[in-house]
């Protein structure tokens, strides 16, 4: 069943193909028919939609892998992790324009990636930070001061697995909305808990109905995450994605229906569980 048929009935008509944003327990089928009429008419869904900007935070460490260099520059089934990230936005109809936050030092190696590659979406290098927050600051400042950009999605580099459908059903709902995530329902029952006096104790059982895991891609209306990102500057505010920034403020931020092949690369497990994702979807051949 889809994963938020519990919502609206008329869900089970649009399971394959829709769009599915939750807006206090409505959902929104409005651009349902932009979305998919690339898939019938061959034409490009940019050419109907604002083009899209997307950003890919790209500048952390192997560390939690065990890898001495950037995880998204370990193979992954023949080609780097980053390279399947790419691949995947490039393919997207929506994505007009894609700035990789990178550390300087791993620029000579995505460099080389995207000689390989022969993308046909322009692609730019641009400098990351210290944390995931610093790079995406980084890369908004910069569209920001373009002056042209109204909208921007962002993508982890680590969510290789994300599909171009995803990428296009998220920016097609950004025109509707000031913010958005990707997000799929939780399927485990999650416990809150810090230490206690004989170990770590549970101090209450959110209920589960309410609780979605948050995935990228993230959009936003530029300027909106600029001030937002200004603000938790000022504020010291550190968070782990972007909506978080836009709920700090009262800012409402919308779920799309996410994948749950969507991984974030983060454990060696995970690049295991990636390549059987891929050579599934690759065939046997490869
Ligand atoms: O480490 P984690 O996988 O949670 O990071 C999420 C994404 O943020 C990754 O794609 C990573 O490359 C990126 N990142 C970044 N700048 C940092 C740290 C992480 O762009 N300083």
């Amino acid at each position: 069943m889809s994963c938020c048929a519990r919502f609206d009935g008329r869900l089970s008509d649009l399971s394959d193909t829709g769009l599915k944003i939750k807006r206090g327990g409505q959902v929104w089928p409005s651009l349902l028919w932009l979305v998919d009429l690339k898939q019938y008419t061959g034409i490009r869904l940019n050419a109907l939609l604002d083009p899209m900007h997307l950003l890919i935070p790209a500048a952390g460490s192997g560390k939690r892998m065990g890898a001495a260099v950037n995880k998204l520059l370990l193979p992954l089934l023949g080609q780097p992790i980053l390279a399947w990230t790419l691949q995947a936005a490039d393919q997207a109809s929506s994505i007009e324009w894609i700035g990789i936050l990178s550390q300087p030092g791993d620029w000579p190696a995505i460099e080389q990636i995207l000689a390989a590659m022969d993308l046909s979406t322009p692609v730019q290098l641009l400098q990351g930070g210290a944390t995931r927050q610093e790079s995406v600051y980084r890369g908004v400042e910069y569209l920001y001061n373009l002056g042209t950009v109204e909208r921007v999605l962002i993508h982890d580099g680590a969510r290789c697995l994300a599909t171009p459908k995803l990428f296009d059903r998220c920016s097609a709902a950004l025109q509707q909305v000031d913010g958005l995530i990707a997000g799929i329902p939780v399927k485990d029952t999650i416990k809150v808990a810090e230490a206690g006096p004989k170990g770590i104790q549970i101090q209450s059982t959110p209920e589960r109905s309410r609780l979605w895991a948050a995935q990228t891609p993230q959009g936003f209306r530029l300027s909106m995450l600029w001030q937002a990102h200004r603000e938790a500057l000022a504020q010291g505010w550190q968070v782990t994605d972007d909506a978080a920034l836009f709920e700090k403020l009262g800012w409402p931020v919308y779920i799309v229906e996410g994948e749950e092949s969507n991984l974030k690369l983060t454990t060696p497990l995970d690049v295991l569980l990636a390549a059987q994702i891929l050579q599934q979807r690759l065939g046997p051949a490869r």
